[in-house]
């Protein structure tokens, strides 16, 4: 009897083996639905020289923040991609892009034909214009006023290029610094008597540092300028999907939460 029952569990025990084995072909094949896993999602590395408040800059904890940085969130969540800040200089911003160091560039940047040869952008999401920071005791009460001083602008920005063309490309009264904060320190300390830089900017600066006892002059003759975000010269694929979640984000009433949230205000109809 115990030779049987040994031989009948035996049996049994191979009988259980061989079901097992049957199965695990079964699981697997049931598998395939599940994603493979070397197809980890793309992160799109976003370019930002985070030195222009409120559109970019970095806060206490070193994090980068800002109207920019949310808006492309946003968008980043609309299109369904994921998106990694890095801190970029402005001088060597449009170069890491062509270089296909960043993927794509948000960083209050004014859409221009010139630019338009080297890279591509999306629809404007920002509208702006320059503005001139002074000494609030200060004569200086039109761009013309400054054809004889010396004027602290960003190297490379729109800001650079109206003031070259007043005063002279070559001329050293035009002072240019890395960043529009550093600009604006010199005005401080007297090294140059105006900035002239892009007018949100100006104005949160002139806002949040009033020790530096500094004015606004507006001027009729500065063009409309217009934000776009910038993808390398050919990349359709990422533009098209950042078009569609821009479009999506105004159409939905986020732009709208974001912009106010920053200005105080509803934004003018013209980026809408
Ligand atoms: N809008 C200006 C330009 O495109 C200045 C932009 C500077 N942006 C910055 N994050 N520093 O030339």
């Amino acid at each position: 009897f115990l030779k049987t029952s040994s031989l009948l569990i035996a049996g049994l025990v191979l009988a259980a083996c061989g079901k097992q084995e049957a199965a695990a072909p079964a699981a697997s094949a049931a598998a395939p639905s599940a994603p493979p896993p070397a197809a980890a999602a793309k992160v799109y590395v976003v370019g930002t020289d985070a030195a222009y408040a409120p559109f970019e800059s970095q806060n206490e904890k070193g994090e980068i923040v800002g109207f920019d940085i949310d808006v492309v969130s946003a968008v980043a969540k609309k299109a369904g991609i994921e998106v990694k800040f890095v801190n970029t200089p402005w001088e060597g911003i449009f170069n890491n892009l062509a270089q296909g160091d960043r993927d794509l560039l948000v960083s209050a940047i004014t859409i221009t034909d010139e630019r338009k040869q080297t890279m591509d952008f999306s629809a404007p999401y920002f509208d702006a214009q320059q503005l001139i920071a002074v000494k609030a005791d200060s004569k200086i009460a039109k761009f013309d006023d400054l054809k004889k001083l010396k004027v602290g602008v960003q190297t490379g920005t729109t800001g650079d290029e109206v003031v070259s063309k007043l005063i002279g490309k070559t001329s050293t009264a035009v002072k240019r610094f890395e960043s529009t904060p550093l600009a604006l320190k010199e005005l401080e300390s007297g090294g140059v008597d105006a900035v002239v830089a892009d007018n949100g900017v100006v104005i949160h600066y002139v806002a949040n540092n009033t020790g530096a006892q500094f004015k606004t002059v507006a001027d009729a003759s500065f063009t409309p300028e217009q934000y776009g975000l910038a993808v390398k010269k050919g990349n359709a694929e990422l533009l098209e999907k950042i078009n569609k979640g821009l479009a999506d984000i105004k159409a939905d009433g986020t732009y709208d939460k974001i912009y106010t949230q920053y200005f105080g205000a509803a934004p003018a109809a013209a980026v809408k």
